[in-house]
């Protein structure tokens, strides 16, 4: 029991580590919260600061993700905790305890996350994700059909109660973290991909 504590504790820590923060501030001195989207993640990272930090930070951010499944599978003591430790370091990304509960919207940790807990359904969703994203360049369309999909595809291909019941949190997450992101798709207004200028 104190084990299964220490590994959800960790885990929140660990997704805390808001990479965009400290990456944004370290090559640019800037707080990334305060440019582009205002949103401290791998795609504002990207907008502000181009290719390469973008891709560092989604990268390091899907590392939370896998680390906290690890922890969980490693000190846990039953089935719920790799889940739990999942959910804490998407909560850590969104409201992370070193930067003021200010952090981004989680997908990037969804993704190590959900893809070390259920490969194949985070796959499925992954493609159709990219494909959107592809299709109409809004990076935010992608994350909430990901997100929106990941209980779909594991009701049919990978249940358990653990696993659904992390799917529909990540959802809830997600749509919670995107509401402006909904907002402005909705009054074509959202930011696409490539596109200089963030709202
Ligand atoms: O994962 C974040 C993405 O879906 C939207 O980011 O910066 O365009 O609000 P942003």
């Amino acid at each position: 029991m104190l084990l299964d504590i220490v590994a959800v504790v960790l885990s929140y820590l660990i997704g805390s580590v808001s990479f965009s923060i400290v990456i944004a501030k370290w090559v640019k001195g800037i707080d990334i919260r305060q440019h582009g989207s205002g949103n401290a993640g791998a795609t504002n990272t990207l907008r502000v600061l181009g290719k390469g930090p973008g891709i560092f930070v989604f990268s390091l951010d899907i590392a939370k993700g896998i680390l906290s499944v690890y922890l969980g599978n490693t000190l846990g003591s039953n089935g719920w905790i790799p889940v739990v430790c999942g959910l804490a370091a998407i909560v850590g990304h969104n409201w992370p305890i070193w930067f003021k509960f200010k952090g981004g919207k989680g997908i990037a940790t969804t993704i190590g996350v959900i893809a070390t807990l259920a490969f194949f359904p985070a796959l499925y969703a992954g493609i159709i994700a990219i494909l959107a994203i592809v299709l109409t360049r809004y990076v935010s369309l992608g994350s909430l059909i990901f997100a929106g999909l990941l209980p779909v595809f594991i009701l049919l291909f990978q249940f358990t109660w653990p696993l659904l019941s992390a799917a529909l949190a990540i959802a809830i997450f997600a749509f919670v973290r995107h509401r402006t992101n909904i907002v402005k798709l909705i009054q074509g207004t959202e930011n696409k991909l490539g596109a200089k200028k963030g709202a």
